[in-house]
């Protein structure tokens, strides 16, 4: 069965509204809600008194409607009361800002103080509603990390210095690998360290990269408080908690292996062209979090959001357009932020299912129409999307190459998605993969800044390519360990070899696509060579030695003039591709069509504008652009799909 629903905050309305609200969701096909998600000050609303006869009625409304219950531990956002008397769970910025109260989420990660509040508050809900026959889900707080994901204070302070002496054990230790000898930083006492706050230069990148490990562990751990409650409670009902994406401050692999689930919170910008590729890629990685298991969109905007500059809406069918993207990339759910727009609050503005307008209105038709629909698509249900390339994702990674004073100021996730675009739009699944996972269902494997290496990814990668594989490597791979300490001798270790390159020295694009923190829309070098033709190419350029590897492309102009700019180098039975640039266009293209014939990948035509992917046995078309395009004699109109047997 495919989910339908959103988050639904009664709480927000008068009770006469709940039986109005229980009949529009059966008109709508609704099957499931979020609910309680904001409710903790309603639910206690003194500290130690609970009052839990609202939840109580409109579960059991929700329960004879025949609709679901996705239900939540309610400690997304503290009560007044909790901050006022307990002011020490406030967060502090890393300028030494005290966040108050009066906005939501408003608690430093590790204090023990909201543990233990938090921990009462699930434990009734959970024993409260443990045997409830609503129950389908939990729901456990709610985007982690959103608005606060790095705390300074001093509970934190002392949480990190924990955190380090479990992992180090001596100060000693920490000194090499922080390489404190450096500006006078050494340690003599785990006392004397304190999280990287505001410094008056750059920061220790040691001490960076840890404290973003420990700010990651650290909200995972209130996760698994809450988990631990849940789970005694109600051993077989699944728990999940929504993720956000490609988000920067949680590792969502250490995340993925705790929920039962993988649920996604996505609000794509209406007015971004990009958009439609860049949603794809994070449900794509949403399936490659649980391991290709079906995930649930947890929450999109039924139209526009309202914490943008500008909210474009979602453009008539575009809604419905967007979900088939998630049911495709193997959603087995479409639930919205929120059942009914709200009258008051900060999020006023914020599209909802039953918008201002009422229900007749093209939103509330929208929604309808597509909870019809989605009642007849079972058949996807529980079934897989294959893929035979592989993308490297890696928080290390991800953390330290946007640190400050590095070669150039990179974004991790645009160098990702420059590879994911260029495949996208030949229709080529991709799932995510990290590079110490088990690559053996891959043909291809592309590991674009792969910046942090430990021994064991590079000789996960190696074997890859020699046992067959197609390997490609972007710049800025293998320059670090997972201390941050530097490859010598060329960077990129033992793929050194593995490539048959050594790379000398950096050579980044001044230019407008650094600034645009590698957006790379506006070339600022070239390449030429057998393989790419001329092609223009974005961001970096390097002085590259060919080794043992053969030289497809290289620099034309700028400082590497004439040095390799794409390498290629027979490994074992693979073969091991080095990319020292981002390609454009044209060189993209041609690299991407040599490694994909080389890696035995299937190719179909595609249509230009028209996402085309196969779940199942289902193959699925939707329309991006702006004028009805005609595929295999059907046409399919702006924000049109199209679903026909594989
Ligand atoms: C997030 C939150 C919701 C709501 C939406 C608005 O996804 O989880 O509570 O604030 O954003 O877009």
């Amino acid at each position: 069965m495919i989910w339908y629903g959103g988050d639904y905050n009664p709480e927000q309305w008068p009770e006469e509204v709940w039986d109005e609200d229980v009949r529009l969701m059966q008109q709508g096909g609704i099957t499931l809600v979020s609910l309680g998600i904001f409710s903790w000050a309603k639910l206690e609303p003194r500290e130690g008194e609970f009052d839990f006869g609202w939840l109580d009625r409109i579960i059991d409304k929700l329960h004879a409607g025949g609709i679901r219950v996705d239900l939540a531990t309610a400690t997304a956002s503290p009560p007044p009361w909790l901050t006022k008397a307990y002011p020490e769970v406030l967060p502090v910025t890393e300028n030494g800002v005290t966040l108050q109260a009066g906005s939501r989420q408003q608690y430093c990660p590790s204090s023990p103080v909201l543990r233990r509040l938090e921990a009462r508050l699930v434990g009734k809900i959970a024993e409260r509603y443990a045997g409830h026959p609503a129950l389908e889900l939990w729901h456990v707080n709610n985007e982690y990390g959103c608005h606060v994901s790095h705390c300074y204070c001093p509970v934190s302070a002392d949480a990190f210095r924990g955190w380090l002496k479990a992992k180090y054990e001596t100060v000693d230790a920490l000194n090499a690998a922080w390489g404190t000898a450096f500006w006078s930083q050494a340690y003599s006492d785990f006392a004397e360290i304190f999280p990287p706050s505001a410094a008056p230069t750059f920061r220790n990148p040691g001490q960076l990269l840890d404290f973003d490990r420990f700010s990651s562990d650290e909200l995972l751990d209130s996760y698994r408080a809450e988990v631990a409650i849940l789970r005694a409670a109600t051993p077989d009902i699944p728990i999940t908690t929504n993720f956000m994406g490609a988000f920067k401050p949680a590792d969502y692999w250490k995340w993925a292996a705790e929920v039962d689930i993988v649920s996604d919170d996505s609000y794509p910008d209406p007015a971004d062209p990009d958009s439609p590729a860049y949603a794809a890629m994070t449900r794509d990685l949403m399936r490659s979090l649980g391991g290709g298991k079906p995930w649930l969109l947890m929450e999109q905007a039924p139209s526009a959001v309202n914490w943008r500059a500008r909210n474009a809406p979602k453009l008539p069918g575009q809604m419905r357009a967007w979900s088939y993207q998630a049911l495709a990339r193997g959603a087995d759910g479409i639930l919205f932020f929120q059942w009914r727009q709200s009258v008051a609050g900060a999020e006023k503005f914020h599209s909802g299912m039953i918008p201002h307008a009422g229900t007749d209105s093209r939103v509330w038709r929208e929604v309808e129409a597509f909870g019809a629909e989605l009642g007849t698509m079972s058949a996807f249900a529980g079934t897989s999307v294959v893929a035979k390339v592989g993308i490297v994702f890696d928080w290390d990674s991800w953390w330290s190459i946007e640190q400050q004073a590095m070669p150039a100021q990179l974004s991790y996730v645009r160098g990702i998605f420059a590879w994911y675009r260029a495949l996208w739009a030949l229709g080529v699944p991709v799932d995510f993969v990290r590079a110490e996972s088990d690559l053996g269902g891959y043909s291809a494997v592309i590991a674009p800044n792969l910046f942090v290496t430990t021994a064991a990814a590079l000789s996960n990668l190696d074997g890859f390519a020699r046992g067959g594989g197609q390997l490609v490597v972007g710049y800025q791979s293998g320059i670090t360990d997972e201390n941050a300490h530097i490859v010598e001798g060329g960077y990129l270790g033992l793929l050194g070899q593995t490539l048959g390159i050594r790379v000398e020295e950096f050579a980044p694009f001044a230019g407008p696509d650094l600034a645009a923190a590698g957006g790379g829309s506006v070339p600022t070098g070239a390449i030429a060579g057998a393989l790419t033709g001329d092609s223009d190419a974005h961001i970096w350029s390097e002085f590259l030695h060919a080794e043992t590897a053969e030289v497809l492309a290289t620099f034309v102009g700028g400082a590497a003039d004439g040095w390799p700019a794409i390498t290629r180098n027979a490994a074992g039975a693979g073969a091991a591709w080095y990319v020292a640039t981002q390609p454009g266009e044209q060189g993209m293209a041609a690299l991407l069509d040599r490694v994909l014939a080389d890696a035995g990948v299937a190719r179909e035509p595609q249509t230009a504008g028209v996402e085309m992917v196969r779940r199942g046995d289902r193959v699925i078309r939707i329309n991006h652009g702006s004028k009805a395009v005609s595929v295999g004699g059907a046409s399919i109109p702006p924000q049109g799909v199209s679903v026909s047997d594989a």
